[in-house]
């Protein structure tokens, strides 16, 4: 199995006194692995998972996704790092408000400047199978609120 995530040595500080929320971190995950970080609130959870997303760097250490090294890329090339590879349901959803539920699944496919009608046909595949096929015009106010956790994430065209 080749690996998919895998970190070395991973270290991160929010703060300059006191422990660091990650020391010295060292795992790695196989493509097609499914796997469930644990541990009690505060011990790291979200701060590993904000590494291997691409959405923080780390204080030392190396973080590599995907056969790409994070920490040598660039803002810009992290965004598409992250449009590309990486799918995150965040525990506040961070939908756009005033964009319809199937506007909010096309808009990272837009992004990535995937036909029109590609994308159209994917957002329909994701929605149904999410259950959201019937509420493709409404905000996602009209939506109940767990399915604002439920929708496609992005990257996955
Ligand atoms: N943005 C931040 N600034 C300062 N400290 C933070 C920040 N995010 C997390 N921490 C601290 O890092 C540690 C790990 O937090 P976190 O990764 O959120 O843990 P978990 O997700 O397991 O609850 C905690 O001590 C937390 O207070
Ligand atoms: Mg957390």
């Amino acid at each position: 199995m080749t690996e998919l995530v895998r970190l070395t040595g991973v270290s991160k500080r929010y703060e300059t006194t006191g422990p660091p929320a990650l020391d010295e971190v060292s795992v790695e995950v196989g493509t097609g692995a499914a796997v469930a970080v644990m541990g009690p609130s505060g011990s790291g959870k979200s701060t590993l998972l904000n590494l291997v997303g691409g959405l923080d760097r780390p204080t030392s250490g190396t973080v590599e996704v995907a056969g790409e090294d994070l920490g040598r890329l660039s803002e810009k090339r992290l965004a598409v790092f992250r449009r590309t590879h990486v799918g995150i349901v965040f525990q506040f959803f961070h939908l756009l408000d005033d964009l319809t539920v199937r506007d909010n699944v096309l808009l990272p496919a837009q992004l990535a400047g995937v036909p029109p009608r590609t994308a159209r046909a994917r957002a329909t595949e994701l929605m149904d199978a999410l259950g959201l096929g019937r509420r493709p015009t409404r905000t996602r106010h009209g939506c109940p609120v767990g399915s604002g956790s439920g929708w496609p994430s992005h990257g996955r065209w």
